[in-house]
């Protein structure tokens, strides 16, 4: 046991909608994209608390497919910010054996961003410590219907047949491979949406709603959710 958490039951694989820098920035008078900083200063610390704790899997939303709609200036900040982090944190991260890996469409990215990112997943690429997924132009939707016409695109040139297509083929095919589905979704800042994050990976994910804003998001915070978790009954669809 460690501060209340069963250190044998863990939670495998914890996903995390990062929600609120706006309203945190807001609540002290402070430019929008000034919670998008803080924010990244609060995925820094969750990175290492759960790599700390043994969290095989830590998957983030840091921008969906959506968010281009943001203002112009908000996204360049975003994909600064994005080529910050890399910079700063890849040889801490490397040096704990975190294997950093991308969900999502790269190739539309500003160059810069999707340099760091592609180093930095490079770099990583045979780590074994934590799997930190970062999400990135990555909308559920669309991965569904990518993972869709690929599996077509095999079918017209011979590669596989169909009745060999079963869930665990067709997860194959997602950003997530076949690494295991989030036992743990985690919003942050009181939003009670999916926001097409993991629509086919979160299908038996443990929901947990709570209202403390991304920047404020700490690892006292990461140990209560994971009480929560254990706390769960987790059926599957079956009886207990
Ligand atoms: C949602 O808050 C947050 C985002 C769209 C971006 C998440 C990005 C970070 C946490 C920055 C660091 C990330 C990396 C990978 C460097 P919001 O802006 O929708 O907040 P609001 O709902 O209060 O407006």
């Amino acid at each position: 046991m460690l501060g209340g958490i069963d250190k044998e039951r863990l939670p495998i694989h914890i996903a995390i909608i990062m929600d609120g820098n706006g309203r945190w920035a807001q609540q002290k008078n402070l430019p929008r994209v000034m919670g998008h900083k803080a924010g990244m200063e609060a995925l820094k610390k969750t990175v290492k608390s759960c790599s700390d704790l043994g969290i095989k899997i830590l998957t983030v939303y840091a921008f969906s497919t959506e968010n281009w709609k943001r203002p112009q200036d908000e996204v360049n900040y975003l994909m600064g910010l994005l080529v910050e982090y890399m910079r700063k944190e890849v040889n801490s991260l490397h040096k704990n054996k975190v294997k950093i890996k991308l969900l999502g469409e790269i190739d539309v990215l500003p160059a810069q961003t999707r340099i760091e990112i592609e180093e930095a997943v490079k770099l990583t690429e045979n780590n074994v410590g934590l799997q930190f997924n970062i999400a990135l132009n990555y909308g559920g939707r669309a991965e569904i219907l990518k993972a869709c016409k690929s599996i077509m695109q095999d079918l017209l040139n011979g590669n596989i047949d169909m009745n060999s297509v079963d869930e665990k083929v067709f997860s194959g095919y997602l950003y997530t491979g076949y690494d295991p589905d989030p036992d743990l979704i985690i919003r942050t800042s009181g939003e009670q949406r999916i926001s097409n994050f993991l629509l086919w990976q979160g299908a038996y994910s443990e929901m947990l709603l709570i209202d403390q804003l991304w920047p404020d998001f700490d690892e006292r915070i990461l140990q209560e959710a994971i009480m929560e978790y254990q706390s769960r009954n987790r059926r599957f669809g079956a009886l207990k």
